[in-house]
């Protein structure tokens, strides 16, 4: 079984993107809601957190765990890596290579959380494979809790994003990678403010696709496949009606979140 977790209702972009091209696979997802947002806080918490993410994973018999959030991604990678025996994939890596291989220009923007941002992570895994390449990070703090809320199309939400993405329009980037799992909720909002020249990366997608692979390669690591009823559990550590109105949007179907 696949596990996934976020602080909330962001990762279920990812979730989405792995029940569409792996149909064949159960998976088991944690929605951290009653802690969100994890961006403005310490490496330490956001680590913690995802231990316990993890830990919950693995009592519902995961065998894969995918971090479908950048800023746990950024910052608590390695820590999980160490603490637990299996796979830990992370969104970072599968967003960054598809920009790489995306930017004609070599002028790429970042947007995300601000530990994210703080982290420096897609800076770094960007110039790690291409040093000439420019990398633009702004942090959005706000993004994440607007989505929360579902102000998907508010008048707010659209001036909030003309704000941060204004100090990327004169970067002359020709790629803006969405690096936290929210925001492909706003995609439209933001290529329209960005630009159609832009090509918008989204780490769902492309986690999705390195999954995947990565199955391809490691066929015999997820054991019951195939032998039982395909299931999708969806857990959440504070089930509101906004949520629901959330996840319900992003997978277009109603959605059953348990609270654990
Ligand atoms: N979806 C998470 C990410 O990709 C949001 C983090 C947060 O809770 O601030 O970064």
């Amino acid at each position: 079984m696949i596990g996934i977790f976020d602080s909330g209702i962001g990762g279920m972009t990812v979730a989405r993107a792995i029940e569409q091209l792996l149909p064949e696979y159960s998976l088991v997802y944690y929605g951290d809601i009653a802690r969100t947002p994890y961006g403005p806080k310490s490496p330490k918490t956001i680590t913690d957190y995802s231990i316990r993410n993890t830990e919950f994973l693995l009592g519902k018999g995961a065998e894969l765990i995918i971090i479908a959030c950048n800023t746990a991604s950024s910052v608590a990678t390695l820590a999980l890596r160490e603490r637990f025996q299996v796979p830990i994939i992370e969104v970072v890596t599968p967003a960054a290579s598809r920009a790489i291989s995306s930017s004609k220009n070599g002028r790429i923007g970042v947007i995300g959380t601000k530990a994210t941002v703080k982290s420096g992570i897609y800076q770094r895994t960007i110039t790690a494979e291409r040093p000439g390449f420019k990398v633009y990070s702004e942090p959005c703090p706000l993004l994440v809790p607007l989505v929360e809320e579902n102000w998907l199309n508010k008048r707010e939400t659209k001036m909030i994003l003309r704000r941060y993405l204004h100090p990327l329009k004169d970067k002359q980037i020709d790629t803006l990678v969405l690096g936290c799992t929210h925001y492909p909720l706003l995609k439209e909002l933001i290529q329209h403010r960005i630009g159609k020249q832009v090509t918008l990366i989204d780490s769902s997608i492309e986690t999705a696709q390195y999954v995947k692979e990565f199955l391809l390669h490691n066929p015999t690591l997820i054991s019951r496949q195939g032998q039982e009823e395909v299931k999708h559990s969806y857990y959440v550590s504070d089930c509101t009606e906004t949520a629901m109105k959330v996840a319900q949007r992003i997978f277009s179907r109603p959605m059953e979140l348990t609270l654990a």
